[in-house]
């Protein structure tokens, strides 16, 4: 929320058109003191633009059976939708992280399809849909988030034609195979078609969802236009990205320095810190990372006196059953493996199942020698961009799996595939003994590319895509047809 408002911060769409955002979530949090923004790339990315065109965020206040009226915060117009404790289990936990997670996830986790969380979650979002329909104003930009709402830009079409809707898609769409066994499948596709523009994080995302429209739909799509009988829905690939300026700030910081050496020294003075940072989520591939550091020690390749992992597991989803498991079985992983190599005092692995602080995160990323990002699938994965934009001291090494939608910019990290344990565990060697010359050549690579495509700009494209589907004078469409150059799936 301290981000400057200056014009560069504003798309040029948001200054002309009034803008409309909804994700399940507001981007604040109820605290003591009142409502307070929350951590996260898209909410640094799109406040500061709502705050300068006195724009409006629908959103769910993160609390069952909670209801605000709307507030207004540091101009932005915040719009809560109540969810009752019964739909946070149904529409919530259920049918969108215990039915869509997993299968949109590349089913590593079996789905549960149930018709009761299926109709939570349509009347959810019928009801996203009508407060947007409410309170847009004519003529306006409405931009949706994510899984949770892939309803509503349908919904929101059948009620007010006049707006301009946009959808973004932060997770993997999977392929039709897997995508197929989903029983309100046709549903979700019709929900989405609802869309001017339709974005995805990788080029394979987009090809998934216009192959299942095509194969649930039969409607005419070519690879970048899906032309539905009253509307074209363009597609579109636009990799999400963080605020690099606001990390590489905090990690310059005289604060973050000293905490930096504070957790070095607290670690023992290690000669190679390695870290993992991520939601305990049995997408991130923690328990691979575990095992393959633990392989390391057996092997010698690593040293105890040498080599120690921090792991950070922020808490989510908890009342899940999958992330239940997948938290036992972390625990249990990282009690076998400090009871075999730790020595008093010293704990092979410092595990912290905590939400930490940004402030304290970037600390750890400039502490951390070696970042472990080693998902078995994930839409972006915006630590991996965190921890090389708070390398300013340009060393570091980054292992990347390549199925991390992060993985097509950052070509300069060691890339890996997760799935192969040997392949996994030379990556860590490969990093941990890679010479300075080659580490810094390599973070050059990195930091240059996360500057070249930071959340704003990321924003700004999507909204100004989002915007050209309107063209008049672009046949094909009743709104208009984007340049095939400029919402082609090969990404940015
Ligand atoms: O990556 C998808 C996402 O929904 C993010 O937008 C969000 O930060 C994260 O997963 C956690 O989601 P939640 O706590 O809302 O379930």
């Amino acid at each position: 929320m301290n981000q400057p408002d200056t014009p560069d911060a504003v798309p040029a769409v948001a200054r002309s058109r009034p803008i409309v955002v909804a994700a399940n979530r507001l981007p604040v949090m109820r605290t003591d003191d009142g409502w307070s923004p929350s951590p996260g790339g898209l909410v640094r990315a799109l406040l500061p633009m709502l705050r300068a065109t006195g724009g409006t965020w629908v959103g769910w206040s993160g609390n069952p059976d909670d209801a605000p009226e709307p507030f207004e915060l540091d101009g932005v117009d915040l719009h809560p939708v109540p969810i009752s404790a019964s739909e946070v289990e149904l529409y919530y936990e259920g049918f969108s992280n215990d039915g869509l997670w997993p299968l949109y996830h590349d089913a590593l986790r079996e789905s549960t399809y149930d018709s009761d969380q299926w109709e939570a979650y349509v009347a959810v979002n019928e009801r996203f849909a009508q407060a947007l329909a409410d309170i847009a104003p004519t003529d306006a930009i409405v931009w949706i988030h994510d899984y949770q709402l892939q309803l509503v830009p349908k919904m929101l079409r059948e009620q007010r034609c006049d707006l301009t809707i946009g959808f973004f898609l932060h997770i993997p769409f999977p392929p039709y195979e897997l995508f197929a066994r989903l029983p309100w499948r046709t549903e979700i596709v019709e929900g989405l078609l609802g869309c001017d523009l339709v974005g995805f994080q990788r080029p394979m995302g987009a090809t998934n969802f216009i192959a299942s429209a095509q194969q649930l739909l039969e409607v005419d799509a070519d690879d970048h236009v899906v032309h539905n009988a009253d509307h074209d829905t363009h597609v579109g690939v636009f990799p999400i990205s963080i605020d690099v300026g606001d990390v590489e700030a905090t990690a310059a910081g005289r604060a973050t320095r000293q905490r930096m050496s504070q957790i070095r020294a607290r670690l023992g003075d290690p000669e190679v810190i390695l870290l993992g940072v991520d939601r305990l989520d049995y997408t991130k591939g923690i328990g691979l990372r575990l095992r393959a550091f633990a392989a390391l020690l057996e092997s010698g390749e690593l040293d105890p006196e040498r080599h120690v992992l921090v792991q950070v597991a922020t808490p989510t989803r908890e009342a899940v059953e999958h992330y239940q498991d997948e938290r036992h079985e972390i625990e249990r992983l990282v009690g076998a493996i400090n009871g075999r190599y730790s020595r008093i005092g010293l704990p092979v692995i410092h595990y912290l199942y905590q939400t930490l602080p940004f402030d304290e995160l970037i600390a750890l990323y400039r502490a951390g020698d070696v970042m472990l990002v080693t998902p078995f699938r994930d839409g972006m994965n915006l630590v991996a961009k965190e921890y090389a934009a708070a390398h300013i001291d340009g060393d570091g090494v980054l292992v990347l799996s390549e199925f991390a939608g992060a993985a097509d910019e950052l070509t300069d990290a060691v890339l890996v595939n997760p799935h192969d344990d040997r392949a996994l565990q030379e990556a860590i060697v490969t990093a941990v003994e890679m010479h300075r010359h080659e580490r810094r050549g390599r973070m050059a690579g990195l930091r240059d590319q996360i500057r070249k495509s930071d959340v704003k700009g990321w924003a700004d494209r999507f909204l100004a895509e989002l915007e050209a589907t309107d063209d008049p004078d672009d046949p094909g469409d009743t709104g208009g047809a984007a340049d095939p150059t400029v919402t082609a799936l090969d990404g940015s």
